[in-house]
């Protein structure tokens, strides 16, 4: 395993369509390995392959709490193809994040419940319910794959705010 540089804003590459996986090969499972400690590295609870730079559409999760002595069992999952099949009507907040754009945090709607398809990492095809925080990162982490960030949904003012903040840091460090 390795960890991967984490893309960040304003690299043109978070706007990309990712590709479908077509086959679970020795080459995604490596991915996936190297998202994981990527992702647990960062720390962060979800990651899309595009923010390693590869535009290929497959997310890794861990959305694990503390349990009652204040340990975290790992819950680590994937999801391959994943698309969103239904969502409800009904709307919730969270405060949202991404390693992409680093200590950025805003408030954003989205359904409170969507049913996923995706594939695992033995090829077998799922369906599942998503609710809470499970919901808001898979509905994330889809948009990733579809080149869409979480900013994208803030006011005009606030994104342009946040966009202009990383184009010039990004300069700056390009000296
Ligand atoms: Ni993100």
């Amino acid at each position: 395993m390795a960890i991967r540089e984490i893309i960040i804003l304003p690299d043109k590459q978070l706007r990309l369509v990712s590709k479908p996986v077509e086959k679970v090969t020795t080459e995604i499972r490596k991915l996936a390995d190297d998202m994981f400690e990527t992702m647990y590295d960062a720390p962060g609870i979800g990651l899309a392959a595009i923010q390693v730079a590869q535009p290929l559409r497959l997310i890794t999760m861990d959305l694990a709490k503390k349990d009652e002595n204040g340990e975290t069992k790992p819950k680590p999952r994937v999801f391959i193809n994943p698309e969103i099949i239904s969502s409800s009507e009904e709307m919730s907040i969270y405060e949202e994040g991404c390693l992409s754009i680093p200590e950025y945090y805003e408030e954003v709607e989205r359904p409170a419940r969507v049913r996923i398809r995706y594939t695992d990492l033995d090829g077998k095809v799922h369906e599942e319910d998503a609710d809470g925080l499970f919901a808001t990162c898979i509905q994330h982490e889809i948009d990733h794959l579809n080149g869409v960030l979480f900013v994208d949904y803030l006011s005009k003012l606030k994104r342009d705010r946040v966009m202009k903040k990383f184009a010039k840091a990004a300069k700056r460090a390009a000296g």
